[in-house]
C-alpha cells in the first residue's frame, strides 16, 4: 500500500520561525482536524499553498515520511484565487447566497491557473502506488487536469461544502468546466445524499456523461459518487472530555460563571454560520423568559476567518455590536448574558467548553456538515447536554434522532428551543444524547476513511 497524497487549499500547520527554530501549530478547521491523523499514520505528502510559505523550502519535512509540498502563490493570485473565486464566488454560491456571489473573469482565470499548478505539484510528488485525495471547492479542476495530463492512478475527491441545486448552480458561467473537473476523479464524496442528488442533476444537465444510480460513465471511465459524512475521532474527544484536567477546569469555570445554566456555540465568524440570527434568538429568549435572566449565560466562541474580505470584517463589527447591546440591555452586576471570545482555541480547551455546556446552540444558515455538533455530542460523557441544531447543517441528517432541530430564521421557535433544552428532564436528555452518540461513535473518522476510500487505505 502506497502513501496518501492530500491536496487542499489550507496547510495542515501554521509554520513559524522563532529563534531560528521551526514551530508547527495545527490550523483550525474541519478538514485539517479530520485528515491530519490519517496522513500522520500512513505517511505521505500534503500539497497546499501555505500562507507563511515564503521562508520555508518548497518541500518541508514534518518527519521522514510526512512531507508538505508548498505551491507558493503571489499576493495578487491569492487575492483572485482564494479570496476571489473560492470565497466570493463558489463559497456563497454553494451556500445559496446568490446575492453575495461575485462573477469575475479575473477570479476564474486565476483559479484555473492555481488548479493547474496544484495538479503539477501532485504529479511531481506522486510515486507509483500512492493514493491521491483532492479536497474541496478551491481545487475542483485538479482531478480532470491530472487526467488530461495522462494520469492513470486513483483519485479521490471530497467536496466539504453543500452542493446546490441546479436552479442555483446554473448561474455560474464556468459551471460546466467545474463539473468536468470533478469527473476526473474515480470517487467523489459529499456529506449528504441531497448534495449527491444535486450534483448528479447538474452532471446530467451540463455534460454528456451517462448516469446510472450514483455512478457516472464519462470518457470511458466509471466514477462513483457517494454520500459519506465525515466523522470525528470520537474516542479522542471522549478521552479529552473525561480527563482530570478537563474536569478540574470545568469545575473552576462553573464556579467562576456562577450561573445555573450554560449555553455554548463555536463557529468560524462566517455569514453562513448564522451568528446574527442566533444572537437575535438569545435576545428573544431573555425577553420572553425573564426568569432565566441572571441564571443562564451563553458562551460564544467566534473564530476569526477570511478577515480580508469586507463582508467578514463587517459581520465582525455587527456581531460585536449585537452582543454588546444584549449584554448592555440584560446584564446586571455579577451576571454577563453572553461571554464572547473572538479567537480560536486548541481542541483541549474546546473539550472543556463542550463538557461545561448544558446546551449547544449550533444554527448555521447553511453548512456542509458541522463538525462542532459532532464533537459536542461525543464529549457528553454524562449525557447532560442538549443539542439545538439547524436543519440546514449537513450533520442534521445524522443527528435528527436526538437534536432539537430549528430553522435559524425562526427566531421565536429557536428561542423556545432554548427554553425546551433548559427544561428537558434528565431521562429525555439521556435518550436523545445516546441516540446521537451512537451515530457519532459508529460513524467516526475510521468509519469515514473505510467508507470513502473503499478499504484502500
Ligand atoms: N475548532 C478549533 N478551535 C476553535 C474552534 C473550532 O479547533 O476555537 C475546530 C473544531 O474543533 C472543528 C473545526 O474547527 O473540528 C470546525 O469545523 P466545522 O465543520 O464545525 O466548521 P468549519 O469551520 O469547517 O466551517
Ligand atoms: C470550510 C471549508 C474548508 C476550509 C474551512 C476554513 O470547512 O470546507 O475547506 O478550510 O472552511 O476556511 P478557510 O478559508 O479559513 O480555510
Amino acid at each position: 500500500m502506497g502513501r496518501l497524497i492530500v491536496a487542499s487549499n489550507r496547510e495542515p500547520y501554521d509554520i513559524e520561525f522563532r529563534e531560528n527554530k521551526l514551530k508547527l501549530h495545527k490550523t483550525v478547521g474541519g478538514l485539517v482536524s479530520a485528515l491530519e491523523p490519517i496522513i500522520k499514520s500512513l505517511g505521505g505528502v500534503w500539497v497546499c499553498w501555505g500562507r507563511k510559505g515564503q521562508r520555508i523550502p518548497e518541500v518541508f519535512e514534518v518527519n521522514e515520511n510526512f512531507l508538505i509540498k508548498f505551491v507558493p502563490l503571489s499576493e495578487k493570485t491569492i487575492s483572485n484565487y482564494y479570496y476571489g473565486f473560492s470565497n466570493k464566488t463558489l463559497w456563497p454560491l454553494c451556500h445559496m447566497f446568490l446575492s453575495r456571489t461575485k462573477f469575475e473573469k479575473a477570479y476564474w482565470t486565476s483559479y484555473r491557473m492555481v488548479n493547474m499548478r496544484f495538479a503539477n505539484a501532485i504529479l511531481e510528488m506522486y510515486r507509483s502506488g500512492d493514493t491521491v485525495m483532492v479536497n474541496d471547492y478551491h481545487l475542483s479542476l485538479v482531478p480532470n487536469i491530472m487526467r488530461d495530463k495522462g494520469f492513470k492512478g486513483k483519485i479521490f475527491f471530497f467536496w466539504h461544502i453543500p452542493f446546490p441545486s441546479y436552479c442555483i448552480y446554473r448561474f455560474l458561467p464556468w459551471g460546466k468546466e467545474i463539473i468536468e473537473g470533478f469527473l476526473g476523479a474515480d470517487v467523489i464524496g459529499f456529506h449528504t445524499q441531497e448534495y449527491v442528488d444535486n450534483f448528479l442533476d447538474c452532471v446530467d444537465r451540463l455534460t454528456d456523461a451517462v448516469i446510472q444510480g450514483n455512478n457516472i460513465k464519462w470518457k470511458g471511465r466509471e466514477i462513483k459518487v457517494k454520500a459519506v459524512p465525515i466523522g470525528i475521532d470520537a474516542e479522542r474527544w471522549q478521552r479529552d472530555a473525561s480527563s482530570k484536567n478537563t474536569l478540574k477546569a470545568v469545575k473552576k469555570m462553573r464556579r467562576e460563571l456562577n450561573v445555573e445554566f450554560i449555553g455554548l456555540s463555536v463557529d468560524r465568524l462566517d455569514y453562513t454560520k448564522g451568528l446574527k440570527e442566533k444572537l437575535l434568538s438569545i435576545d428573544r429568549f431573555f425577553d420572553k423568559y425573564p426568569s432565566f435572566r441572571g441564571r443562564m449565560s451563553f458562551i460564544q466562541v467566534a473564530v476569526p476567518s477570511r478577515t480580508k474580505i469586507q463582508e467578514y470584517s463587517e459581520l465582525k463589527k455587527e456581531i460585536d455590536q449585537i452582543i454588546s447591546t444584549i449584554n448592555g440591555a440584560f446584564g446586571e452586576p455579577g451576571w454577563v448574558p453572553i461571554h464572547y471570545y473572538y479567537k480560536g482555541f486548541p481542541s483541549s480547551k474546546l473539550a472543556i467548553f463542550y463538557r461545561l455546556a448544558d446546551f449547544a446552540l449550533i444554527t448555521p444558515i447553511m453548512d456542509g456538515l458541522n463538525l462542532v455538533a459532532k464533537e459536542f455530542v461525543a464529549s457528553q460523557i454524562d449525557n447532560r447536554g442538549a443539542l439545538i441544531l439547524s436543519k440546514f447543517a449537513g450533520a442534521s441528517w445524522q443527528l435528527k434522532g436526538g437534536a432539537i432541530l430549528v430553522n435559524p430564521f425562526d427566531t421565536e421557535k429557536t428561542a423556545d428551543s432554548i427554553y425546551k433544552a433548559l427544561k428537558m428532564g434528565p431521562e429525555e436528555k439521556k435518550k436523545r444524547m445516546e441516540t446521537m452518540k451512537k451515530e457519532v461513535m459508529e460513524k467516526d473518522l475510521k468509519w469515514w476513511v473505510q467508507e470513502f476510500f473503499e478499504g484502500l487505505i
